[in-house]
């Protein structure tokens, strides 16, 4: 029995589900291991909205009304990756740090929920499923092409320092390979 190759919007909802399941798992976490979770969480994400702008994206704005929608998702995403950015260096014990998260956690959910519903419709509906088995296979080569970064232990820091860490970096990092993927293609 050959299990059928998964469709976008399948792997879609997958990483929904996982990025779901980290925020939540964040939450009331023990705080030395927050900067750690909180790393894989931002890995993830801005691993799966670099796949979307390179894959997903650009075969919405080819359907009709797709190119509006595109906007406003891509937009969310700035913002989020934005806010992710200003908590490098937060104390992730702090008040600082607890706000900044739920109104990150909050505005991924809503972005999700979003997505979900108008993204996938349209594309489900302008698309052929082998088009959107290979937009799969492409969204995934695309997510895949990054490296993990274990989240870097700083060497002299006292125990129980629960500072995020090189946050900006990790993205840089992120976008600079999947970016260089799009333009090797
Ligand atoms: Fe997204």
């Amino acid at each position: 029995v050959t299990t059928p190759a998964p469709d976008i919007i399948q792997l879609l909802l997958d990483d929904h589900r996982k990025i779901a399941a980290m925020i939540a798992s964040l939450d009331g976490t023990a705080p030395e291991e927050v900067p750690e979770r909180f790393w894989s969480f931002t890995n993830a994400l801005v691993r799966h909205e670099s796949a979307e702008e390179l894959v997903v994206y650009p075969a919405l704005r080819k359907v009709p009304g797709g190119a509006a929608i595109a906007d406003d998702r891509i937009h969310e995403q700035a913002e989020i990756e934005q806010a992710l950015r200003n908590m490098e260096k937060m104390d992730a014990q702090s008040v600082e740090f607890a706000d900044a998260f739920a109104v990150v956690a909050t505005a991924v959910l809503k972005h999700a929920v979003a997505e979900e519903s108008d993204t996938f419709r349209l594309l489900h509906g302008a698309r052929s499923r082998s088009e959107r088995i290979e937009l799969g296979r492409r969204y995934e080569e695309a997510k895949a092409v990054a490296p993990t970064h274990p989240h870097p232990m700083a060497p002299d820091t006292p125990p129980g320092n629960t500072i995020l860490g090189p946050i900006v970096g990790l993205i840089d990092r992120i976008r600079d390979v999947v970016h260089d993927h799009a333009v090797g293609e």
